[in-house]
């Protein structure tokens, strides 16, 4: 397909983004997306979005995704996320999402989805025993994105196939239903030195909440001693500590941890390794030991304090859908005109 429609539209730039309320956060999620995110509403009016309704596409027990949709909330709001400048709100407030989501069903192509890396992933070798929604979880993202006519959508690498997906969707629902330039076709933000956090434990591994190892990671959560004992284990090779880019080749962990650490210092990371080469993994892990704890605790101890109040967040929640629903509500009344809804 052409870029075409791309071209064609000529609406207001806009940022979507989301991240799922299932299980903790992790260094991953924060500096892949999150930090990314507090920058960018810097220059751009943003919708950031706890997506609860992708969350359930695998189980989870509904207590507890109530306590991690306010923790997640609190959690933006502590690392930076500003709820009177960007909208924050949760996916389920708004019923734009499921709707939009159902005609995007009817839009994208079964072999589109069937080549999503994720699904097969997270599907494993019991595909028949996913669930629908998890199939169909990339159209629900396409909606999200879409049923604010969002331009830039910031994500950590594991995201862009999704991204495309959604450019794909917006495209040919804009050719089927001869409206050219009705839908953006939004654009993937992957920015920075930390686009995939990797495992502590294999550098060949994305770091993730749901690695059945909570060495493999560093919460949001962690305490100072936790983050510590994670580090001192984290997975090293034997030799010193490269000073250039081209000495990372082979040599995943220290990538991952060099990378990790010139993300939090916000420094490129030409000028970690310059600080960092020939030196021993057991000085960068001190290091970066002392630097996670610096940036991760004040964000740990604020989402604590928050969460003593969780009535102000589901007002800030209250708040956000209402203003999502004030964007989105017009796009979905454009949608049921151009599918010929009555
Ligand atoms: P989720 O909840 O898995 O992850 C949230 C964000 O964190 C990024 N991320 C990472 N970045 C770097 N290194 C890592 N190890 C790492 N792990 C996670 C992810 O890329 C993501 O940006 N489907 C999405 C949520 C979503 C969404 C959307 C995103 C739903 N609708 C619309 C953008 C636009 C997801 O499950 O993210």
């Amino acid at each position: 397909m052409s870029d075409e429609a791309a071209v064609s539209y000529n609406g207001p730039e806009r940022v979507f983004s989301g991240v799922q309320p299932s299980g903790n956060l992790t260094l991953g999620n924060y500096l892949g997306a999150i930090k990314r995110f507090v920058a960018m509403q810097e220059s751009h009016d943003c919708l950031y979005c706890i997506v609860d309704m992708h969350a359930i596409t695998v189980w989870q027990d509904p207590s507890e995704l109530t306590r991690a949709t306010r923790e997640l909330t609190a959690a933006y709001i502590a690392c930076g996320l500003d709820p009177a400048r960007s909208i924050l709100f949760n996916q389920s407030k708004v019923t734009a999402h499921a709707e939009l989501a159902w005609v995007f069903n009817c839009v994208a192509r079964m072999g589109w989805m069937e080549r999503m890396t994720q699904f097969k992933e997270k599907s494993g070798k019991h595909k028949e025993r996913a669930s629908l929604g998890l199939f169909a979880y990339p159209a629900l993202m396409a909606a999200d994105i879409l049923a604010y006519k969002a331009t830039h959508v910031p994500v950590g690498d594991d995201q862009k196939q999704h991204v495309e997906l959604a450019r794909d969707i917006a495209q040919k629902f804009n050719q089927d239903y001869n409206a050219q330039g009705f839908f953006p076709v939004p654009e993937p933000i992957i920015q920075g030195v930390a686009t995939k956090v990797m495992s502590l434990r294999d550098g060949a591994k994305k770091m993730s909440k749901s690695d059945p190892s909570d060495m493999s990671r560093i919460n949001l959560t962690d305490d100072t001693d936790a983050i510590a004992k994670k580090l001192r284990r984290a997975k090293t090779d034997p030799d010193e500590l490269p000073a250039d880019a081209k000495g990372l080749e082979g040599r995943p962990e220290a990538r991952n941890l060099l990378s990790i650490y010139a993300a939090l210092a916000d420094e490129e990371l030409v000028t970690v390794l310059d600080h960092f080469g020939g030196r021993q993994f057991r000085d960068l892990k001190e290091a970066l030991t002392e630097l996670t704890v610096v940036k991760i605790s004040p964000i740990t101890e604020e989402t604590r304090r928050l969460m003593g109040d969780p009535g102000a967040i589901d007002k800030i929640l209250e708040d956000g859908a209402e203003r999502a629903r004030a964007i989105a509500d017009p796009v979905m009344a454009d949608v049921r005109r151009l599918v010929g809804f009555v």
